[in-house]
């Protein structure tokens, strides 16, 4: 079908122009960071999201070492859950990313590998928010 882009294509788009290199302050108490690598290829990951007191991912950033699926991946899912709850990207799978930028099963685990940062960045994020007293919702 000639409307549809090929593997080449998107991840070479999200790879030669990927979304949303950064860093946030992993200090800041809005921030949360998920770091995971890839014991398959000893790729790395860093994903940041910072979130506003709804729970809602304002902004997604990240930062990898590895290979081109795994940039791309990284860059899509930084588009994708920007605006989700954290409930709703925590429901993001690798499954979502690999479709969308149609990778062979050989790369994989480079989509497995931002599924696994989202995870993270989402954990890290929660367990700041409920170590800051200050932070913490009034009790009703
Ligand atoms: Fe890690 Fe792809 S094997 S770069
Ligand atoms: Fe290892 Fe892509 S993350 S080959």
């Amino acid at each position: 079908v000639a409307s549809k882009r090929s593997y080449h294509e998107k991840v070479i788009d999200h790879y030669e122009n990927p979304r949303n290199v950064g860093s946030f302050n992993k200090k800041d108490l809005d921030v949360g960071t998920g770091l995971v690598g890839a014991p398959a290829c000893g790729d790395v990951m860093k994903l940041q999201i910072k979130v506003d007191d709804n729970g809602v991912i304002q902004q997604a950033v990240f930062k990898t070492f590895g290979c081109g699926s795994a940039i791309a991946s990284s860059s899509y899912a930084t588009e994708l859950i920007r605006g989700m709850t954290l409930d709703q990207a925590a429901q993001v799978t690798n499954k979502t990313i690999s479709k969308e930028l149609a990778l062979p099963p050989v790369k994989l685990h480079c989509s497995m590998l931002a599924e696994d940062a989202i995870t993270s960045a989402i954990k890290d994020y929660r367990s700041k928010r409920s170590k800051a007293p200050s932070m913490q919702p009034p009790v009703v």
